[in-house]
């Protein structure tokens, strides 16, 4: 049987966490913060008109920035509240409901690998327990050639950087990068956050 993820571990203790995510991240929006400093970083990485998937999309922010400057973007989350609200509030994206665990995208008729896989506040802290290489892996079938991923997570959420750094070779990719914050901030032994840049 299919483990839960921590998100929807949370969900099981606050059925309401999904909602509130939403209505904080359209909050968020409405006050007009910068939403988009994820999508900058991978706008530089990729050329004009480039194939991203945003892994672990949630309402859709990051995907929706690269879908307006001009990218292809498929996102997909495994809570159906949080893509329902994505679709709702940025339509003409292909949102989709699914567990990086499991992701195959072929079968969703998506042949095509990304130039780049975004995966953005801190789902890599929120996978289900002994699914993070399998996630890595599957995100890697996922990349074209010459593709790259962005993971970015913050430090002490039970998801240890130098454990992430060792199921990222586990998994077969490659360490291009590492930076401390998405507009490239130095990483160094005491950063509390981790912008990592990975190959296959
Ligand atoms: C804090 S939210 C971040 C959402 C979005 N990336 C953002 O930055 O706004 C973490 C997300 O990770 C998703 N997630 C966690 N494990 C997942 C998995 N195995 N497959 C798909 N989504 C997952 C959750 O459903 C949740 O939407």
């Amino acid at each position: 049987m299919r483990t839960p993820t921590l998100w929807e571990q949370t969900l099981q203790r606050n059925p309401n966490h999904s909602l509130w995510y939403v209505e904080r991240m359209r909050a968020l929006a409405a006050e007009g913060n910068d939403l988009a400093g994820e999508a900058r970083l991978i706008d530089a990485m990729v050329p004009r008109g480039a194939r991203v998937l945003d892994a672990g999309c949630g309402p859709g922010r990051v995907g929706a920035a690269l879908a307006a400057l001009g990218h292809t973007v498929v996102g997909i989350d495994v809570d159906p509240v949080l893509i329902n609200a994505a679709i709702e509030d940025h339509p003409g994206i292909q949102w989709l409901v699914g567990d990086l665990a499991e992701m195959d995208l072929a079968a969703e008729r998506i042949t095509e690998g990304f130039d780049a896989i975004v995966c953005a506040g801190n789902v890599m802290t929120f996978l289900a327990p002994g699914t993070h290489v399998t996630v890595l892996e599957t995100m890697r079938r996922h990349l074209a050639p010459a593709g790259r991923i962005a993971v970015g997570f913050g430090a002490g959420r039970g998801y240890a950087f130098e454990t992430f750094l060792s199921d990222v070779a586990e998994a077969g990719l490659s360490v291009d990068s590492l930076f401390s914050t998405w507009d490239l901030r130095p990483f160094r032994d005491d950063s509390d956050f981790l912008v990592a840049i990975l190959g296959s």
